[in-house]
C-alpha cells in the first residue's frame, strides 16, 4: 500500500524569514533602516531625476530603482519597499509636501471637526503606484533576499498629522491626548483602518514582512502609552494576522524603553526592533531570545567608523550569537554616512571581515 510522507511545515530558506521563525543562523541576518537614502551617490541620481522625494514615492519604477540599489551594492538579506509612513495622511487627504532641510509640513489638523476631511475610502486610488513598485521589487529581488512592506504606527502618524511637522515636544498631540482622548481615538482608528488595507495590498503584492515604525513611541505617561501606542498597534497587528497568518510583522518602539517588556506579548509583534539606547544586558535578559529583536547599532558609529565600529558590532554579535537576532541599526542610516563603512559592517556581520 502506497504510504504518504508524513506532512511537514514548509521552512522558510530565506535568512531572514527563517530567523523570524526562530530557526538558528550562523549570523544574523542584515538590512538597515533607511538603506535607500541620500548616503548613496546613485539614490541622489535618481532622487533629481524623479524632481522630488514624494515624485520618487509614487513612480514604481525609480521607487523599485532606489529600494534595489542597496541590495545590489551591498547584499542585504532584506530589501525595504521605498516610501514613507507620511503618504497615509496624504492618501487621505491632507496636504503633505516635503522640504529641503526641513523635512515633512502638513496642513495640521486643528480640531476634532476637521477629522471629516479625512476620506478613507480614496485611499487606494492615491497609493495604487506603491503597489506596483513592491510587485516589481519583488520580482527582480535575488532568491535569498526579503521584501519588508512597511507603515508608521498610528501614534507617531498622527503626532506629524496634529503637529504639522516634526517636533520634539509633541505638544500638539500631547494636547489630544489629554484633553480629548475620544476624538484621539478617532484619528487613531481611522489611521488602523487605512494602515490595515495597505498593508494588507503591499502583501498581495508582494511583501514577505512588515514593519511598523513607531518612532514617538517614547513621549507619553504610561496610561496614555498603553492607549494610543500600544492598543492601535495591536488591532493593526491582529487584523493582519486574521489575513495574512504566515507574514512575520516586526514592531520599532523607538525610545519605549522600559515599556518594551511586555510589548511584543500586548502587540502580538514576532520581532522587536530596538533603538541605540537599549542596553544588550538588558535586552537578553528580558526580550530574548524569546522574542526575537532587531538591531541596534548607533547610526552615528557607522559615520565614525574604523576600530569603534569593528567593537560595536563584535558586540552585538556576541550578545546574541547571531540566534534569534536581525542586525540593523537603532534608528535610520544619516546622509553623511560614508559607504564604505557600510561596506565594512556587511563584512564584518557576514564573517569576512574580523577586525579593521
Ligand atoms: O528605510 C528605507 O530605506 C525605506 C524608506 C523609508 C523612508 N522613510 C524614506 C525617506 C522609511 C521606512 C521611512 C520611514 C519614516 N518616514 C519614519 C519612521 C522612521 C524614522 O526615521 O523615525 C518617519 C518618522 C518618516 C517621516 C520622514 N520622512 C521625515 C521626518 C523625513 C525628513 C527627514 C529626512 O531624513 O530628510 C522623511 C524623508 C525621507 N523618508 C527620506 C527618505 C529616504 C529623505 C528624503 C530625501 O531624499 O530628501
Amino acid at each position: 500500500m502506497a504510504r504518504l510522507p508524513p506532512v511537514q511545515a514548509v521552512q522558510p530558506t530565506k535568512p531572514l524569514l527563517r530567523t523570524l521563525a526562530g530557526l538558528p543562523a550562523e549570523r544574523p541576518p542584515i538590512w538597515l533602516m533607511r538603506q535607500a537614502g541620500r548616503y548613496l551617490p546613485e539614490y541622489r541620481e535618481t532622487r533629481a531625476r524623479a524632481g522630488s522625494f514624494l515624485d520618487l514615492c509614487y513612480d514604481p519604477e525609480l521607487a523599485a530603482e532606489v529600494t534595489l540599489q542597496p541590495i545590489r551594492r551591498f547584499g542585504f538579506d532584506a530589501a525595504i519597499l521605498f516610501a514613507d509612513i507620511l503618504l497615509i495622511p496624504q492618501a487621505l487627504g491632507q496636504g503633505l509636501a516635503f522640504r529641503e532641510n526641513e523635512g515633512p509640513v502638513l496642513d495640521a489638523i486643528r480640531g476634532a471637526a476637521e477629522l471629516t476631511r479625512l476620506n478613507p475610502q480614496g485611499i487606494h486610488a492615491r497609493l495604487g503606484p506603491v503597489y506596483e513598485a513592491v510587485g516589481r521589487i519583488r520580482t527582480a529581488l535575488p532568491d535569498d533576499c526579503t521584501l519588508i512592506g512597511f507603515a508608521g504606527a498610528p501614534w507617531t502618524v498622527a503626532t506629524y498629522m496634529l503637529e504639522g511637522r516634526g517636533s520634539t515636544d509633541h505638544a500638539a498631540a500631547k494636547t489630544w491626548a489629554f484633553g480629548n482622548p475620544a476624538a484621539l481615538s478617532s484619528l487613531l482608528a481611522i489611521l488602523v483602518e487605512a494602515t490595515v488595507s495597505y498593508l494588507d495590498r503591499q502583501v498581495k503584492a508582494g511583501a514577505e514582512v512588515l514593519q511598523l515604525f513607531d518612532t514617538w513611541a517614547g513621549v507619553l505617561p504610561e496610561m496614555e502609552f498603553r492607549r494610543f501606542c500600544v492598543e492601535p498597534v495591536r488591532q493593526i497587528i491582529a487584523r493582519m494576522k486574521e489575513l495574512h497568518p504566515g507574514v512575520p510583522v516586526i514592531a520599532f518602539p523607538r525610545g519605549a524603553g522600559l515599556y518594551l517588556e511586555g510589548y511584543a506579548a500586548a502587540t502580538g509583534a514576532d520581532a522587536l526592533g530596538l533603538d541605540y539606547t537599549v542596553p544588550l544586558g538588558w535586552a537578553r535578559d528580558h526580550l530574548w531570545p524569546k522574542t526575537v529583536v532587531q538591531g541596534n547599532l548607533d547610526p552615528r558609529l557607522l559615520v565614525t567608523g574604523g576600530p569603534a565600529l569593528a567593537e560595536g558590532v563584535q558586540r552585538l554579535l556576541r550578545s546574541f550569537g547571531g540566534r534569534n537576532h536581525i542586525f540593523n541599526l537603532g534608528h535610520g542610516i544619516v546622509p553623511e554616512t560614508p559607504v564604505r563603512h557600510v561596506e565594512q559592517l556587511v563584512r564584518l556581520v557576514k564573517g569576512t571581515e574580523t577586525s579593521v
